[in-house]
């Protein structure tokens, strides 16, 4: 294959797929790119003015290349024959069932998706691990393609997890700190690393072995929600003590060796896939025979869990230790700013606790509308009774609205939660949120975003995680 008449092939047009292609897509206007998905809606919503996933400057990138090279579609077996390259980039979730429930990544995805390459391919074919897999993953991989192959095809695995981070997808994608390929074949690692090498400098493009590529990604995901649970467990420390985390972040982070990044505490870590990774981390560990090593790691869901739930008893508690019948404004559900996801977000948990204990709930995200949130709710207490229950579902129902601004949400309300950071949200003109709440008017900072004082001065009554 000519480097000038290379065909590309993702399947899956999700929130990794879509951006990553549309990026390479821009970056090289001589290969053709298609994007495919059995998701139809998901596919039109592509190919729409109205893009499935929010990200800033994503739509511009998409409407330079979008119908010039890039192309978005459901026919998956036709792409799969014509093109040199096939990213699989498709969800690897949580298992909900069988063995390594809870913990292993279920992979049902990726071994359909290899099977379809497997039935579809002719000549030779670069198969990219894009979704993120657990160690050794491509082995099974190349089995699969190799024993399922209708004879006519050939193919070098590679691995090339992806490090951007939603919310900055466009700019990590355009100047990411590194791009990782791992593989067996210098030949296709070459020609992959050749296809980055049109805008990534050099010495950013990483080789290793398969294996390494594969754990790296994990690795790198622990490591990242680590840092997040260490200063969480801090801020608990902080509240008890007097100590304000954001000073000591401040101070640990000046040290070179600590570094300044992901020491901002707060209500928790969320998002499809710190949770899922680590998990499946502490089940490869467990796999290979080492308990101790799975302990540790287990470790970091168990506080980021224990933060969340820390943060919604200090709710009920400071109330008066009750919120029944009380109306909470919850002011974000994404689970960061700047973008519409909301799996994971620790804005769900928060919200499950606040409806058990029968609080009326009014939310606001600018990004997130009222059927993606019943839905996570929904999700979240069903997955931990099997069924949703008749008094969960009417729970949901009667006590779960959205508001269409964070001044609305508030109206009203005993309470204002902060749970995404929006940029938003501190431009609200406080004064009259305040007047239109109930006395006294308490605001929980689950973002440490807002200015304390002069809340405080304005007459809210202010709690912010890891401040006394
Ligand atoms: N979201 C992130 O920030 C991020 C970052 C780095 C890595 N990852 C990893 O990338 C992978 C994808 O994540 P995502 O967030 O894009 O997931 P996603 O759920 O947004 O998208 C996955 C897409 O794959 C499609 N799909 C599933 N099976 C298919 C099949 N057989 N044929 C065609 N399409 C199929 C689904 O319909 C869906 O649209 C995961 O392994 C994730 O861990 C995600």
């Amino acid at each position: 294959m000519s480097e000038s008449s290379l065909k590309i092939c993702c399947i899956g047009a999700g929130y990794v797929g879509g951006p990553t292609m549309a990026m390479i897509a821009k970056q090289c206007p001589d290969i053709e790119v298609n994007v495919v998905d059995i998701n139809e809606s998901r596919i039109a919503a592509w190919n729409s003015d109205s893009l499935p996933i929010y990200e800033p400057g994503l739509d511009e990138v998409v409407r330079e290349a979008r119908g010039r090279n890039l192309f978005f579609t459901t026919d998956v077996s036709e792409k799969i024959k014509t093109s040199d390259m096939i990213f699989i980039s498709v969800n690897t979730p949580t298992k909900t069932f069988g063995i390594g429930s809870g913990r292993a990544a279920n992979l049902e995805f990726v071994e359909k998706c290899a099977r379809e390459i497997a039935l579809h391919a002719e000549g030779h074919k670069i198969v990219i691990e894009k979704s993120t897999l657990p160690v050794r993953t491509a082995e099974a991989v190349k089995r699969i393609l190799n024993s399922a192959s209708n004879g006519s095809a050939s193919f070098d695995v590679l691995s090339n997890p992806e490090f951007l981070a939603e919310g900055t997808a466009v700019t990590d994608l355009l100047n990411p700190d590194r791009v990782l390929i791992g593989g067996e074949s210098q030949e296709a690692i070459e020609k992959l690393a050749n296809v980055y090498g049109r805008w990534v400098r050099p010495d950013s493009i990483i080789r290793t072995n398969l294996w390494s590529s594969e754990l790296s990604k994990l690795t790198a995901n622990a490591f990242l929600a680590q840092r997040v649970s260490s200063i969480n467990a801090i801020s608990a420390l902080c509240e008890a003590t007097g100590a304000d985390v954001d000073e000591v972040a401040n101070a640990i982070g000046t040290d070179s060796r600590i570094g300044p990044k992901f020491l901002k505490s707060s209500v928790g870590f969320g998002g499809s896939c710190f949770q899922k990774d680590i998990l499946n981390l502490v089940y490869l560990c467990e796999h290979f025979g080492l308990p101790e090593v799975a302990a540790y790691w287990e470790q970091v869901v168990l506080m980021n869990d224990y933060q969340k739930r820390r943060f919604s008893t200090s709710i009920v508690k400071t109330m008066f230790n009750t919120v029944s019948d009380k109306k909470i404004a919850i002011w974000g559900f994404a689970f960061k700013k700047d973008t519409n996801d909301t799996r994971e977000s620790a804005a769900i948990y928060v919200c499950r606790d606040l409806l058990e204990e029968r609080a009326r709930l009014t939310i606001y995200d600018p990004k997130v509308g009222l059927d993606q949130i019943k839905q996570e709710l929904i999700y979240l207490m069903s997955a931990e009774f099997g069924t949703l229950s008749e008094k969960h579902r009417k729970l949901i129902d009667d006590n779960v609205e959205v508001a269409n601004s964070a001044e609305a949400a508030a109206s009203g309300a005993h309470a204002i939660a902060v749970l995404t950071e929006w940029d938003e949200f501190k431009e609200v003109d406080f004064d009259a949120v305040y007047r239109s709440m109930k006395k006294p008017a308490f605001l929980f900072d689950g973002r440490n975003l807002m200015d304390r004082e002069k809340l405080s001065k304005i007459g809210f009554e202010v709690y912010a995680t890891g401040k006394s």
